[in-house]
């Protein structure tokens, strides 16, 4: 079995808990490699519902073994919930669940800097998930970032709060209401913590090379998405971490030769929560219709997502940087009642389109679409399974889709939960499990 890559291509939500949750079902191990509490992927299992935020979604397949690399910022309260979660709902975590030891960690004065910061950008905020992101990766880069493995050495612990606490006074000062602001409480609540679970923290680089000397498949979930990438998203109006392949590489401790196939989520439109640029964005009848047709409400903050076309140039700049063999094809069924589908194939930069590539991804503000319209099917396409009885004008689009990009679509998505998908070699299902081909 190949070692597999699920990456966003838009601005996220695209349905990669969907994704990973088939792909996982021929994958001995998941991982996460960046990102922390701020994803929230949905996996529909029947009647069931799950929303995963920091634990690969892997996790509800018993035969995957769950792994959380060093490129990811762990939110430690919101993991335990997790796993207390799960457990809950009968899926075991036990022997499972893994953690690097160089996984930096989100404390509770990460997630008040960040309120701080957003309160303080005013009209400019980016409109985070305030789930400490940014100062984590910020204390990450500048060296005082508190890892999993210092919860096991509770003086040297002790040292690094204190740091932190000096280096931060300003803002704990403020929010010294809270349990987490008295140093000696925090360190406790660490050191407990640490104890907790000491036995899920392993060296993961070395875990995927033992595995990788196994023949043990691995799945990489990526979280947030290509355009929301620290270097190549729409700057400043992005997240953290590096949420292109490469983060993958730099994420777990893996080389490159270890991924053989990278998949793309794409949403048959298009979607953002929080600020920034959105040529396609539709702020009429269309875009309310794809919102809640689509039930495009945030996973993790429940805010209403900006809704519009698929913006194929996107797509294609999503593709190319992270060498994408397949697309996985999402919420296509969202489209069904509408009697226009447009996509965007082109942009205007003052009424003219420009040739100038760099130009216009560095200012997606500036640029007009130029749109291809195609028919809709106006037919309901939800739960259909098979690619032949999609409506031609459907499979019209979609072609367009693998054309314009050159990645083939492996996956079709007509509807939230497993079943209701369309697989395409690789991918197949014979005998109701998925099989790679
Ligand atoms: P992720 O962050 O990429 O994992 O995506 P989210 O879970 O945040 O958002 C995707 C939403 O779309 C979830 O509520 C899914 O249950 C739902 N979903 C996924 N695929 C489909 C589909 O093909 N059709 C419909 N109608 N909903 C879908
Ligand atoms: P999944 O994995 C959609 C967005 C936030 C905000 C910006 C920065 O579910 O697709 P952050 O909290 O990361 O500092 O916020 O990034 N954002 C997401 N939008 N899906 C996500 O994850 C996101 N993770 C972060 O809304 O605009
Ligand atoms: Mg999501």
């Amino acid at each position: 079995m190949p070692n597999r890559v699920v990456i966003g291509t838009q601005w996220g939500d695209e349905g990669k808990g969907k994704v990973v949750d088939i792909l996982s079902e021929t994958s001995d191990i998941v991982a996460r490699c960046q990102g922390g509490a701020n994803a929230g992927h949905t996996v529909i299992i029947g009647d069931r519902k799950f929303v995963l935020h920091l634990i690969p979604s892997g996790i509800l397949h018993p035969g995957s073994t769950c792994l959380i690399g060093n490129g990811v910022v762990l939110d430690i309260e919101q993991f335990f919930s997790e796993i207390d979660q799960l457990n809950s709902e009968g899926i075991n975590t036990s022997g499972r669940l893994f953690v690097s030891g160089l996984t930096h960690l989100v404390l509770p004065y990460h997630k008040w800097a960040e309120q701080f910061n957003e309160e303080e950008l005013g009209a400019s905020k980016i409109g985070t998930t305030l789930r400490g992101i940014g100062p984590a990766y910020t204390d990450k880069c500048s060296r005082s970032g508190i890892r999993v493995f210092d919860m096991f050495f509770p003086d040297k612990l002790r040292e690094k709060l204190e740091i932190n606490f000096r280096i931060k006074a300003g803002i704990i000062s403020r929010f010294s209401s809270e349990e987490h602001s008295n140093i000696d409480t925090l360190h406790k609540w660490l050191v407990q913590h640490g104890e907790r679970r000491r036995d899920m923290v392993v060296d993961a680089s070395q875990f995927m090379h033992d595995a990788c000397r196994d023949r043990k498949s691995m799945l990489f979930e990526g979280a947030q998405v290509t355009l929301l990438d620290i270097d190549f998203g729409t700057f400043p109006f992005v997240t953290s971490s590096n949420t292109t392949i490469g983060g993958i590489m730099t994420g777990i401790g893996v080389p490159p030769c270890y991924i053989d196939e990278t998949y793309g989520v794409v949403k048959a439109y298009t979607t953002r929560v929080g600020s920034g640029p959105f040529p396609t964005e539709l702020t009429d009848d269309a875009g309310k219709m794809l919102g809640e047709r689509g039930a495009e409400f945030g996973a993790t903050t429940g805010r209403p997502r900006r809704c519009g076309w698929l913006d194929l140039k996107l797509l294609k700049r999503s593709v190319d940087l992270n060498g994408v063999d397949y697309l996985a094809l999402t919420k296509l069924d969202v489209l069904d009642d509408l009697p226009e589908i447009k996509v965007c194939v082109d942009y205007k930069i003052d009424s003219s389109i420009r040739n100038s590539e760099s130009f216009t991804f560095y200012d997606l503000g500036n640029v007009e679409p130029v749109y291809k319209t195609f028919n809709g099917w106006m037919q309901p396409i939800s739960g259909v399974t098979n690619f032949q009885e999609l409506p031609m004008k459907a499979r019209e689009y979609i072609n367009f889709i693998e054309e314009f990009t050159g990645a083939k679509i492996a996956l079709i998505s007509t509807g939230p939960s497993r079943e209701e998908t369309i697989l395409m070699p690789p991918i197949v299902r014979t005998n109701g499990s998925v099989v790679y081909h």
